[in-house]
């Protein structure tokens, strides 16, 4: 047991899916897995460990945003001794070839601030996803025939953002989607030699206002949680 995660030692597999929603945590293991169990419920924050064609893995709720996500990758990493970990989420699409629905597999992650800011200084650190897992999945999305899209994303601090000018510059620079999560957890992947990815779903739009029905996101976000899996295990 951690200070936010109930599971025994043991219970928690070296690979591990993070959505932010823990609803979809359990979804996801009841969809995905194999003799899936509540690993841990510690403030509702819900993970499940069963197996994937056999093998080990775990999906536990990460929260919104990078102090969150940081909370749980930290003790998942240091005390549970988890090697590959995959963000599974949705990010609104920056981009007007980038459409609602679409996957995104996220390169690199940019931040104004994420919880490692303070270690790094003057440094500009750019945080980046793990290739060999990268690959795999960009592999496994073209076997779905998934619309997907390989590159850079941007980790923001809020959701309701009051700097139209940043998003501007973000477009403008290529970057793909905007969510809350990925820079952090690729920060702490690298620090602690360990294996990590984002792969998001486009949930709604920031240049045309669309967004997904909730009765559309079960299926987009089971594509994406597929992509997932065979990522891991190849
Ligand atoms: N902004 C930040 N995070 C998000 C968004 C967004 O528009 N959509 C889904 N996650």
């Amino acid at each position: 047991m951690t200070v936010h995660i109930g599971a025994a030692p043991g219970d928690i597999a070296e690979t591990v899916l993070m959505p932010g929603d823990p609803y979809r945590a359990r979804w996801a293991a009841e969809t995905f897995l194999q003799d899936a169990k509540l690993i841990n419920e510690v403030r509702g924050m819900l993970g499940f460990t069963g197996t994937y064609k056999g093998n080990r893995v775990t999906i536990q709720g990460s929260g919104m945003g990078m102090p969150s996500l940081s909370i749980y990758a930290n003790e998942l990493i240091s005390e549970y001794g988890a090697q590959t970990l995959i963000r599974i989420g949705s990010c609104g699409g920056m981009q007007s070839h980038v459409a609602v629905r679409d996957v995104i597999i996220a390169m690199s992650a940019t931040t104004i601030t994420s919880p490692s800011s303070g270690i790094f200084k003057e440094i500009n650190y750019a945080p980046t996803a793990n290739y060999d897992l990268l690959a795999a999945a960009v592999t496994a999305a073209k076997a779905k025939g998934t619309r997907t899209h390989v590159g850079g994303i941007y980790s923001s601090d809020v959701f309701y953002a009051e700097r139209p000018d940043l998003d501007e510059q973000m477009t403008r620079h290529g970057i793909l989607g905007v969510e809350m999560e990925a820079a952090e957890l690729y920060t702490l992947a690298a620090r602690h030699g360990r294996r990590a990815l984002a792969i998001l779903t486009v949930s709604d739009h920031l240049q045309t206002g669309e967004a997904l029905p909730s009765e559309d996101r079960e299926k987009t976000f089971g594509d994406m949680v597929e992509i997932a899996l065979e990522a891991a295990f190849t």
